[in-house]
């Protein structure tokens, strides 16, 4: 990879390697863009093939930050930190403090929070040395509950704009993943008088969300292709690609899981099957959105009327596609970049 390259190709201000032989930590910490505030984004710890793979990963997650941040109206900026999983860290405490440490030396450019393989505990860690971590038990907290509402408020506004009610009498949603975002939507969805199908590859966590909700359980591979109005994935990435997007029987896809979508040509193949796509990152922002407790000093209160405002922000997603003839998924990434061009500008 020419890295001076890919950080011009998609526009990244800064990239730290990060090295404590003692703590056995190495990370990265890819700040994308600062136009409209510190970067904020989560520190992920994974095992990577490679180093390029890792790179490419953190590029990929703290572009789409910015994005993320931008349209969901918050005063911040887009990062992202991974710490390579790599059997070299003995203690998992010094380890998140010695990435804490390299958070601190940034002076607040970049705020960090949990992520794929990170715990409360290690956000404990990090905060044991910088100031510059959300998501602390003792601040905003878990920022599952907030995410599930946010997807809610989404699948709502895509009812709206497809079936003219917003109303979920009645509808039946699939859900892929009964994890944290997934259990919490369950109930959200069943207290609205939805029809569930539920699934996860833990049949034990699809057993649980369907005693407490009234849901059919589906098998993981039926899940996709089951019949229903909304299928909501709140599992992994990469779920829409040449091979699933066939055999998908929803009319609406919003959920929680991060880049849905394989490659951004899926956006338009669910567009060219009539399926109204409510972008990933505009329907999952409740959880950075409850970061502002932390890193804005924003109340429960505000919080809510935030994620609340994923209504309004998916239904501006969906009429700039349809004004303009593109997907929703680059209607989403253009309003995002106008944000950006406008705090360029001021
Ligand atoms: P989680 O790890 O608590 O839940 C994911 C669930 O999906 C697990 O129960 C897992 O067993 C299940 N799963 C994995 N592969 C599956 C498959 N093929 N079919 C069915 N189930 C499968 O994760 P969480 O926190 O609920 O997040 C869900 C998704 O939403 C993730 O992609 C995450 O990156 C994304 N997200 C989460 C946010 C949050 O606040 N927790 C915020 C924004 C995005």
């Amino acid at each position: 990879m020419n890295l001076f390259d890919e950080l011009d190709r998609h526009g990244h201000e800064q990239v730290l390697f990060c090295h404590d032989a003692a703590a056995g930590y190495r990370g990265i910490i890819a700040i994308h863009s600062t136009v409209l505030g510190p970067a904020v984004g989560g520190t992920r710890y994974w095992h990577y093939e490679s180093e390029a793979g890792a790179l490419r990963d953190v590029l990929r997650l703290s572009r789409g930050m910015t994005y993320k941040n931008a349209l969901a109206g918050l005063p911040l900026g887009g990062g992202k930190a991974i710490i390579l999983d790599d059997g070299r860290a003995k203690n998992r405490e010094a380890l998140f403090r010695a990435h804490g440490r390299f958070v601190d030396r940034l002076g607040g450019l970049f705020v960090t929070a949990e992520d794929v393989g990170t715990t409360p505990a290690d956000m404990a860690s990090i905060h044991a040395e910088t100031e510059h971590v959300a998501g602390l038990e003792e601040g905003g907290g878990d920022p599952s509950p907030w995410t599930a509402l946010g997807v809610f408020r989404g699948i709502q506004a895509a009812a709206y704009v497809r079936w003219g009610s917003d109303d979920l009498a009645g509808r039946t949603v699939a859900i892929q993943g009964c994890g944290n975002v997934g259990s919490n939507l369950a109930d959200l969805l069943s207290r609205a008088g939805a029809t569930l199908l539920v699934s996860d590859v833990d049949s034990d966590r699809a057993a649980r969300v369907a005693e407490a909700t009234d849901a059919t359980v589906i098998a993981p591979s039926d899940i996709l292709g089951a019949e229903a109005d909304v299928f909501a994935p709140c599992a992994l990435g990469a779920v829409f690609d040449d091979e699933s997007i066939p055999r998908l029987e929803a009319g609406i896809v919003a959920g929680a899981a991060n880049n849905q979508l394989l490659e951004p040509r899926h956006g338009a193949a669910l567009a060219e099957r009539g399926i109204l796509y409510a972008p990933d990152y505009v329907v999952n922002a409740g959880g950075v959105l409850s970061g502002g407790v932390d890193i804005l000093g924003w109340s429960p209160d505000e919080v809510e009327r935030r994620v609340d405002g994923i209504f309004d922000t998916v239904v501006r997603v969906f009429r700039r596609a349809r004004e303009r003839g593109v997907p929703p998924s680059e209607a989403a990434d253009q309003l995002a970049e106008m944000h950006l061009v406008e705090a360029r500008r001021a």
